[in-house]
């Protein structure tokens, strides 16, 4: 016997069930896939903030995606990067973390985002001058086995106990990607990680990030001058006075190996 009410209460029951459903489901999906975005992201510098280093930028990174930022110098690749992890301050505009405003976090909560979720391989190194390449890594990395791993891993292991000032622009380099690597993150921050290295330690080391994408799952973001980095990526941003002005998606990203570097 068909009971029209009893029809009706279930027809209502099943809609809002399955709006509810979906809803959640668009939501969490959405939010899996970006691990990190902005909006409105800006950076004065100046008095009165009348220069904009970065203007109103809005983007994101997809989890286990390698991102490549490029533009002319100047144009606010490194101030992006530095907003985006949490080692600078923006002036206004939201960047979220796994859905968490970053810009909204105490000073424990942001360490803990910097301690447990960042890596960043700094354009100008910031190794600490009196200590030596072994004593960098181990503010980072306790696990002095896996300190021996990552120096043979950069080819750095000769260099254990020198400082700094006493190796060339590259080994530096070196010691800042394996200083980096050699704590947990979610996502890395690359700003210009190959700029003083020649095209093997280049490849080398493109072929580290590419295998921690790829086969690791970890989320990379790479600022280079370098053309032949944008073919290793999924996607590319180019920026221009502050703001991003175009991006590429490339849906057949080459493997290091196959590129003539
Ligand atoms: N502390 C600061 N005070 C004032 N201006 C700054 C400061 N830091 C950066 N800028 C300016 O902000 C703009 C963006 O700088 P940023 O370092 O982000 O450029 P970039 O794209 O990384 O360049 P490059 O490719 O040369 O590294 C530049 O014009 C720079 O001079
Ligand atoms: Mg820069």
């Amino acid at each position: 016997m068909f009971f029209p009410s009893l029809f009706f209460i279930d027809y209502v029951f099943y809609i809002v069930y399955n709006y509810n459903r979906n809803k959640n489901k668009i939501m969490w999906d959405d939010t899996m896939d970006k691990i990190l975005s902005c909006n409105n992201l800006t950076k004065t510098y100046g008095k009165d903030g009348s220069f904009y280093a970065l203007k109103n930028v809005s983007m994101h990174i997809n989890k286990s995606e390698l991102l490549v930022i490029v533009g002319t110098s100047g144009s606010g690749k490194s101030t992006l990067l530095n907003l985006l992890s949490g080692i600078d301050k923006c002036s206004s505009g939201a960047i979220y973390f796994n859905n968490k405003d970053i810009t909204k976090f105490n000073e424990k909560k942001m360490n803990d985002y910097l301690k447990n979720n960042i890596g960043f391989v700094y354009q100008s190194y910031n190794l600490i001058n009196e200590l030596t390449v072994y004593e960098n890594i181990l503010l980072t990395c306790s696990n002095k086995k896996e300190i021996d791993t990552l120096l043979k891993k950069m080819n750095l292991l000769d260099k254990k106990n020198a400082y700094p000032k006493n190796l060339s622009g590259g080994e530096q380099q070196r010691v800042a990607i394996a200083r980096a690597l050699s704590k947990n993150f979610d996502v890395l921050f690359c700003d210009e990680p190959t700029g003083a290295l020649d095209s093997k330690n280049s490849e080398h080391v493109l072929s580290i990030l590419e295998q921690l994408v790829r086969k690791e799952g970890k989320t990379i973001i790479i600022v280079t001058h370098n053309n032949d980095i944008c073919k290793i990526a999924d996607r590319i941003y180019t920026m221009k006075n502050g703001q991003i002005i175009d991006e590429k998606v490339n849906k057949t990203p080459v493997a290091v190996k196959e590129i003539r570097w």
